[in-house]
């Protein structure tokens, strides 16, 4: 294939060789092919639809992009750094092809409407997968609370035992974080499915393009309104980014408590072997590797929030050699965050549950005490009242190192002579759990209840 720049017309100079590597792009926007031979497609169909090229152009410019892109897919595309990028390397392989045809394609077209489309194109796509691997996770952790809807454990806050919930609640609570998630995504598409093609280098073209056909023939929702916003603007990859950050953020959070949990001071669950690994020196180890890395990986979608950011904010309108550095932490978002989605909702269902464990842990750090407040409210005390006779009770139970259902009756009344016998029934784990019993509580027929909306909204 020949190297000949197709912007050569006006130097006399060659490039110099490491600006010519150092300009380049074709090393990672090799990956938008697919996306640029589509649009080009669509581009040659509208030229040839408005009377620009003829339809035997069109169609041996099809026929060229089409053999174009076998040929990458069968690895036998040469790709080359001197022809700086994924746009030019195909229009260059393209005459080389078809000859003058494959020169008239670039028509009332510009490499700046061009590459906008391509990762418009590109993102739409990588939104979908992205939205169905949550979905996955999603499903995944409906069947882990189905399963664990009356399994009980201590809930925390300052990670100091507060009151009792269930296991199945716990998973629902991410289940809510994800469905936000993946709501976030498909807002953001409706800025990402608008076509930049036609805007040409930045002001529009001079040919009678037909914009709305082109939008339609790549199933954009429509074109872009302004010529010089449609080349420069990158919101849509910033916004993806900010939505895949929070997923992260999401999925750290998650791996934080998974590592706690399957540590052996918790003992409350255990991470199939698939997912961990072990220590090379130390033979005992089974280490939670797998939520450590997605844990860690969240810091460089955080980064390259913050870089593409900062790579827009010093831009003038329109189009900028800058905006070529938008592609490698877009590319690695999109990567990062499959992977990580994709070993999540492999790894839930395997998740095993010592409930034993999670009960004796919910038996310590008075995990019931609002729920004897709440019995002496029930008899008619104020709730600040309440709470402070319980705070004594429990700063004997501190002392006698026991619980406050281990207390005798008649030494419970002795902080209160509304405490009946009734109040053993509160003072259990299943009582205070079950008593949440309203939506969005954690007791287990409210999680059943919470699972059978969470299905319906997911069909
Ligand atoms: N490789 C370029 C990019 O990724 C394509 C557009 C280049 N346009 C230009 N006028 N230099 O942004």
């Amino acid at each position: 294939m020949s190297d000949k720049k197709l912007w050569s017309g006006r130097f006399n100079e060659p490039t110099d060789a490491f600006v010519e590597a150092f300009t380049a792009s074709v090393e990672f926007d090799q990956r938008l092919y697919r996306y640029d031979i589509q649009g080009s497609i669509a581009h040659a169909t509208m030229l040839a639809k408005s009377g620009i090229l003829t339809a035997a152009e069109r169609d041996a410019i099809i026929q060229g992009l089409e053999t174009i892109q076998e040929r990458i897919e069968q690895g036998e595309f040469n790709w080359s750094v001197a022809l700086e990028d994924v746009h030019m390397n195909i229009e260059s392989a393209l005459t080389e092809a078809i000859g003058d045809a494959g020169k008239k394609l670039h028509t009332g077209r510009s490499r700046n409407d061009q590459v906008a489309t391509d990762v418009r194109l590109y993102l739409r796509d990588e939104i979908e997968i992205i939205r169905a691997e949550i979905l996955r996770l999603q499903r995944a952790l409906l069947t882990v609370a189905e399963r664990e809807a009356e399994t009980i454990l201590p809930g925390f806050t300052h990670l100091q035992t507060a009151q009792p919930i269930t296991f199945g609640h716990h998973m629902l609570a991410w289940f809510e974080m994800l469905e936000r998630d993946r709501e976030r995504l498909a807002d953001c598409n409706k800025r990402v499915n608008v076509m930049p093609l036609g805007a040409a280098a930045l002001a529009g073209t001079t040919y009678p393009i037909d914009r709305h056909y082109t939008a339609e023939l790549l199933s954009f929702d429509r074109p872009g309104e302004n010529s010089l916003d449609s080349v420069s603007d990158r919101d849509f990859a910033i916004e993806f980014t900010a939505a895949g950050a929070l997923i992260m953020m999401h999925l750290s959070r998650m791996s934080e408590e998974l590592i706690i949990w399957s540590s052996a001071q918790f003992g409350f669950i255990n991470l199939s072997d698939s997912f961990c690994t072990g220590s090379s020196i130390m033979p005992q180890k089974k280490n939670p590797d797998v939520p450590e890395l997605v844990r860690g990986k969240s810091g460089r979608i955080f980064g390259h929030l913050m870089g593409l950011l900062t790579l827009m904010k010093g831009q003038p309108l329109a189009y900028n050699k800058d905006n070529q550095e938008d592609k490698e932490p877009l590319f690695d978002t999109v990567d990062n965050l499959k992977g990580s989605l994709k070993v999540f909702a492999d790894m839930i269902p395997a998740i095993s549950c010592h409930r034993e464990n999670m009960r004796q842990a919910a038996m310590k750090g008075f995990a019931t005490a609002t729920d004897l407040a709440d019995y002496l409210v029930r008899k008619g005390n104020p709730f600040r009242d309440a709470h402070e006779i319980v705070g004594k009770a429990v700063a004997l139970c501190v002392e006698k190192e026991c619980d406050l259902s281990d207390l005798p009756l008649e030494e419970l009344q002795s902080f209160s002579c509304d405490i009946q016998q009734d109040v053993f029934g509160v003072l259990t784990l299943e009582g205070s759990v079950a008593a949440r019993s309203h939506i969005g509580g954690t007791a287990p027929e409210q999680v059943r209840a919470a699972i059978r909306r969470a299905k319906a909204r997911l069909a």
